[in-house]
C-alpha cells in the first residue's frame, strides 16, 4: 500500500461548492508530485484535506495504513505526517516574532530543550530564516514571510511536504533557494507535493503530475507523457513547457531526453 491512499473523495464547501470530486490517488514515499490545474480546480482544497484541515464528506483517505476520520486526536496524528504550507502565508503566521512562529508547532508536538535547539538551527539554516529570528513577521517581505511559513512546518518534522504555490510572487534568487531545499527534503527521503502553475518547473522536477479540472483529476502519470498530450493541455487550459514547444518548432522527432542533450552541447 502507499503511503498516502485518496480512494473516490469528494469534499463540498458549506455554501454548497463541490471543491473535490470522486478523487482517488496514490502517493508513494519519497514522491515529488506536482498538481496543476487552472485557477478554482480544487488544488487547494486537495491539500487542505490531505493535512486534515478539511476532512471530505465522501471517500477513504489512508495515511501510512491508517484510515483517517474526523476526530481530534485523528487530526493531531495527522498534521505531524502531512504539513501543509499555506498558499498565502499571512493566513499561516501569527506569532509576534519569526523565531515563535517556527518552534510553534514543533513545541506542541511536545519537542524541547535540546531537540528543539537542534531542530530549529537546522531549518533556519536551510530556510535562511537565521538573521530575521526577532523580526516580526507581519514586517517581512512576501519572500520572508513564505520561507518562515516553510521553516514552521519542517520543524514539525512530517512525512509529507504539501506546498501550495511554493513559487507565486517570488523573485527569482527566492525561487532558486525554495527549489534548494526541495532538493534538500527529496534527499532526505521525504515525500513533497506542490501545487503550482509552473509548467517548465513541472517538467523538469517532478516524477508524477496529476492534472485537476473543476474539481476533479483530469490525468496522471510522469510529467514527460503528460505534458506532451496537446488535447490534454488544452482541456487543463495548460502551456505546453518550453522545451517541448522548442523542439515541436525544430521540427525534431527526437525524445525529450535527446533534446536536452542537444541543448545542452
Ligand atoms: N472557503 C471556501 N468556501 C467556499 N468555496 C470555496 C472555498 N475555498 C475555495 N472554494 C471554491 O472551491 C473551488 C476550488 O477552489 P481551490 O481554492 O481549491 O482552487 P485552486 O485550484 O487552489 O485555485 P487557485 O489556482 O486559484 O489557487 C473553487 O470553486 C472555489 O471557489
Ligand atoms: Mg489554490
Amino acid at each position: 500500500m502507499s503511503y498516502l491512499e485518496l480512494e473516490n473523495i469528494s469534499f463540498e464547501y458549506p455554501n454548497q461548492t463541490l471543491a473535490l470530486n470522486q478523487i482517488s490517488l496514490s502517493v508513494e514515499k519519497g514522491e515529488k508530485l506536482a498538481v496543476v490545474g487552472e485557477n478554482g480546480s480544487g488544488k487547494s482544497s486537495l491539500f487542505l484535506c490531505l493535512c486534515g484541515i478539511h476532512y471530505a464528506q465522501t471517500g477513504r483517505y489512508i495515511v501510512d495504513g491508517e484510515e483517517q476520520r474526523c476526530k481530534r486526536k485523528d487530526r493531531n496524528k495527522l498534521f505531524r505526517k502531512v504539513g501543509y504550507v499555506f498558499q498565502d502565508p499571512e493566513v499561516q503566521l501569527f506569532a509576534s516574532t519569526v523565531e515563535k512562529d517556527i518552534s510553534f508547532g514543533a513545541i506542541n508536538a511536545g519537542m524541547k530543550g535540546k531537540d528543539l535547539e537542534a531542530c530549529m538551527d537546522e531549518v533556519m539554516e536551510m530556510t535562511q530564516t537565521h538573521e530575521l529570528k526577532k523580526n516580526p513577521p507581519h514586517q517581512l517581505s512576501y519572500g520572508q514571510k513564505k520561507r518562515v511559513a516553510i521553516a514552521g512546518v519542517l520543524a514539525c518534522k512530517p512525512e509529507v511536504l504539501l506546498l501550495d504555490e511554493p513559487f507565486a510572487w517570488l523573485d527569482n534568487q527566492q525561487k532558486k533557494n525554495t527549489i534548494q531545499i526541495l532538493d534538500e527534503l527529496h534527499q532526505q527521503n521525504k515525500t513533497i507535493i506542490i501545487s503550482t502553475h509552473d509548467i517548465n518547473f513541472v517538467y523538469e522536477w517532478a516524477n508524477k503530475l496529476v492534472v485537476m479540472k473543476e474539481g476533479r483529476i483530469l490525468a496522471k502519470g510522469h510529467p514527460h507523457e503528460l505534458l506532451e498530450d496537446e488535447a490534454l493541455l488544452e482541456q487543463a487550459g495548460l502551456e505546453m513547457p518550453l522545451i517541448l514547444q522548442l523542439s515541436k518548432k525544430l521540427n525534431l522527432e527526437s525524445r525529450p531526453e535527446t533534446m536536452e542533450a542537444f541543448l545542452k552541447d
